[in-house]
Parts: C-alpha cells; structure tokens; sequence
C-alpha cells in the first residue's frame, strides 16, 4: 500500500484498497478486510465490492462472467452458476411455476444472499466501507470459521477429484 503521508488517515470505517488506475488493470482484487474476504471488481467503469466466497458453497467469485439477467448486472459463481446481483447481492433464478395457469419460465428472486460493500473514490484512492447490515446474510457463514473449515474441505475434495481424474 501506498504511504499515505501525515493527517491523510481516511475517515473511520473507510479502508484503503488501492489506486483507482490499479484497481481498473486488475479488474478483480482480493483484500482482506478487518478479517472479511472481500472482492473489488471493476465493471463498465463502476467499482463493486462483494463478499469473496459465494454464499451457497463458499465457492470463489473471482473468476465468475459477469452478465446482465432480468435487468440486472450479475456475476456466475463458477461453482455452480448462481447468479448474484453486483449492485444487492440479490441472487437470481429463472425457472418455470407448474401452478402457473399458463406455466411460463421466468425471472424468481431468492432476496439478498451475498453481502456488498460500498466503495468510494477519492483522487484516485479507491476506499471501501464494509457492510453494516445488521441481520445475517448467507454469505456471512463463509466468512466464519466453520465457513472457513468448510470451504477448505471442500477445496481439499476437488483438489483430490482433479488429481484422480487428470492421472
Ligand atoms: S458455490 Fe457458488 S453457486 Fe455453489
């Protein structure tokens, strides 16, 4: 990180997470947060910063599409192509309601599943202030040391698929 210099400390809750020019090469970055994985990305010239782990199996985000569904700007967990909204952390669905008089496939909201911070820029400093939303948000587990425990047994199984298959 960049030295800051003297009476430049960034206001309280406001966490330093890089130079804007930096952070737009990069597009995706992983900081580490007052102990929370968080992922700042950037996306037609809009900074997000989103819980890291995707809230229904601790699956990375890092490297998920980022496509727009039903209006929305989403990013594809990889794992298992959850959709997520950037701007809510709402996650998205379509499926088909049998119940429906004329069952037709549509766009279904699951409500807000993954936490989202709030970035801010300065002169070219990119700050994010993270999440206070009081009530717990699925993604909250995975930022825990179950979530954690969880989330390295699972990528100790995958690991251990990927050797048996790839030998
Ligand atoms: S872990 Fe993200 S969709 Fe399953």
């Amino acid at each position: 990180m960049e030295d800051r210099g003297e009476g430049e400390e960034p206001a309280a809750g406001l966490h330093f997470v890089g130079m804007k020019e930096d952070l737009i090469k990069a597009k995706r970055s992983f900081r580490t947060l007052e102990g929370r994985d968080i992922l700042v990305l950037y996306h037609q010239e809009i900074f997000y910063a989103l819980d890291f782990h995707c809230y229904h199996a601790g699956g990375p985000l890092q490297n998920g599409d980022i496509e727009e569904f039903d209006g929305k700007l989403c990013i594809v967990c990889p794992k298992h192509k959850y959709k997520i909204s950037l701007a809510e952390g709402e996650s998205i669905y379509r499926a088909t309601n049998p119940y429906d008089p004329v069952p037709t496939t549509r766009w279904y909201s699951k409500g807000i599943k993954q936490r989202v911070h709030t970035v801010t820029e300065t002169d070219g400093d990119v700050y994010v202030t993270l999440s206070h939303m009081s009530r717990f948000i699925e993604s909250d587990y995975f930022q825990g040391e179950k979530g954690k425990a969880e989330r390295e047994r699972m990528e100790a199984e995958d690991s251990s698929k990927k050797s048996i298959t790839t030998s």
